[in-house]
């Protein structure tokens, strides 16, 4: 209809100089008008049937507060009214004022009045100056003006100062001027918008008009993957690990046997970790596949006899407890057939080549390039971050699943300062600064230490993770030389993430409650 009515101006007139004379039907509202308008010129404008040059207006509609005043009289007004004329009446006091006007005339009026020099001060009151009988309410003046015609006469600065006082605000209008377009006629024809096969039999092709693309047209939004903001984290954290020259570990096994999640790690057989209510046994397969003999017997010895300088725990070994299948307590246990696997050349097993991916430092080698005292053992920096599973009471801060951050050093001659300077720079390149390390108990480290570190927002000391040196009776079975020190810390993914996105409640992070939106739409994190 619109379009039509632009074609059939044009059509009398050669020319719309202006678009405000037309008179849109169903629009009322002049902005509403001219965008109507603009649509339906686009809309011709790509078939070629007229061109357009659009032009900016600017006009003025008022706030609520605005329209209230050009009703009822500005504060100020309403603030003299009140008043008695100079030794005409008791002075009214500024608690009075603001049962008569109200407490937002009071206020601002009182200001404004004095500025004009319409009232002043008498005793605690306030009255008329005598002078002043009557006054001019020219900002009532003025926003009526505006009410009427989107404008004021008397100029700009009084209305920068309405705008500011927000009493009016400027709204942004357009109009046009159209002129014929190359394809210019009265009458619109559908144009088609696909090239189908009947067109090219029927050979109507030729004659159609098609539709112009829109190269500026916004493609509809592509529902691309998002990652998850524990991922984003997760690729932080890798970063920081690469950097510091660490390679990652495979931790593709959610299952896990005993053996590996604890034995191995000289976790006692009585531990309650390994209770039911900690851990999710798995029941079908009933057993683990039986790890190589002689390191399953070095294993079980040094747990009931003991060995290595060490009592051992001298309790019975049960068979049975160490073959049980269950989903891994702690990526420890990744780390736990890593280190075997690195034992390996100490052990006298050929392993060529696969060290290498994961192994620092080259073999001894004497000055006519044969080996020399080469126990096997190279060092490595292993890391990795993956999903653990304990059979914990839900809430608010705890799933029954959850991601650990693991690393791992393995040289000679490592110190207790070592594990500690590690995870300074470790943390800090997280952006946590100021830690601090407690004295913990591990199964299978000694010494252990506990980290926290200083939440600013909470402005108390946290837990953020668990470390210590791996004990002697963990890594001697596995081979390694007596000399070889091997230090590791734990963290979960989790709390950092619910820090860095400000969640606190890990439901909002993980699970069906989760909205897709706010995966989509969470920012990157750099630490
Ligand atoms: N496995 C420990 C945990 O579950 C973390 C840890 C890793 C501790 C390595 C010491 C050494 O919290």
């Amino acid at each position: 209809q619109l379009q039509q009515l632009i074609l059939d101006t044009l059509d009398k007139h050669s020319k719309i100089e202006d678009t405000r004379s037309l008179d849109v039907p169903d629009k009322s509202d002049s902005l509403e008008a001219q965008l109507a308008v603009l649509g339906a010129l686009n809309s011709l404008l790509s078939r070629d049937m007229v061109k357009y040059d659009s032009h900016e207006t600017f006009s003025y509609v008022l706030t609520p507060e605005g329209a209230q005043i050009a009703k009822e009289g500005s504060h100020e007004a309403r603030v003299w009214a009140a008043l008695p004329a100079k030794g005409q009446g008791i002075p009214v006091t500024p608690v009075q004022l603001k049962k008569l006007v109200g407490d937002e005339s009071a206020q601002v009026g009182q200001g404004n009045a004095f500025k004009r020099k319409w009232i002043a001060k008498e005793g605690d009151g306030l009255v008329k100056i005598s002078q002043v009988d009557s006054i001019t309410d020219t900002t009532q003046l003025d926003l009526q003006q505006i009410q009427s015609t989107g404008d004021l006469k008397s100029g700009d600065k009084v209305l920068a100062d309405l705008r500011k006082r927000k009493l009016v605000i400027q709204k942004k209008g357009q109009w046009f001027t159209v002129h014929k377009g190359p394809s210019f006629s009265t009458s619109i024809a559908k144009p088609e918008t696909d090239l189908t096969a009947d067109m090219l039999v029927s050979g109507t092709w030729k004659t159609a008009t098609f539709k112009k693309y829109n190269f500026e047209a916004e493609g509809i939004p592509t529902a691309g993957g998002a990652l998850h903001p524990l991922l984003k984290v997760r690729e932080e954290l890798r970063d920081i690990f690469l950097e510091m020259g660490f390679a990652e570990m495979p931790t593709s096994s959610f299952v896990e046997s005993a053996f590996w999640c604890f034995d191995a790690l000289f976790v006692p057989q009585q531990h309650p970790a390994r209770d039911l209510q900690d851990t999710f046994y798995i029941s079908d397969p009933p057993k683990s596949l039986p790890p190589e003999p002689s390191y399953y017997k070095r294993v079980s010895t040094v747990h009931e006899h003991g060995g290595y300088g060490s009592t051992g725990y001298r309790a019975p070994w049960s068979h049975e407890e160490s073959s049980k299948l269950l989903l891994r307590t702690h990526t420890t246990a990744s780390s736990t057939h890593m280190l075997y696997k690195l034992a390996a050349k100490c052990r006298g097993e050929d392993v060529e080549g696969d060290e290498k991916e994961f192994t620092h430092g080259a073999k001894p080698t004497t000055k006519h390039g044969e080996k020399k005292d080469d126990d096997g053992f190279r060092p490595a920096k292993l890391f990795s971050i993956d999903r653990v599973f304990r059979n914990e009471t839900m809430d608010a801060t705890h799933l029954a699943e959850f991601h650990q951050v693991e690393g791992v050093v393995a040289d000679k001659g490592l110190t207790l300062a070592d594990l500690i300077g590690f995870m300074r720079v470790f943390f800090s390149k997280m952006g946590i600064e100021q830690v601090r390390f407690k004295p913990a108990y591990n199964p299978y480290t000694e010494p252990s230490l506990e980290i926290f570190a200083f939440h600013p927002m909470l402005n108390k000391w946290v837990e953020v993770g668990n470390s210590g040196m791996f004990r002697p009776e963990m890594l001697e079975p596995m081979g390694f030389p007596k000399d070889v020190r091997v230090h590791g810390w734990g963290l979960s993914l989790e709390r950092p993430t619910m820090i860095r996105y400000g969640i606190n409640n890990i439901r909002t992070l993980l699970g069906h409650k989760v909205s897709i939106e706010s995966v989509e739409n969470s920012p990157a994190v750099m630490f």
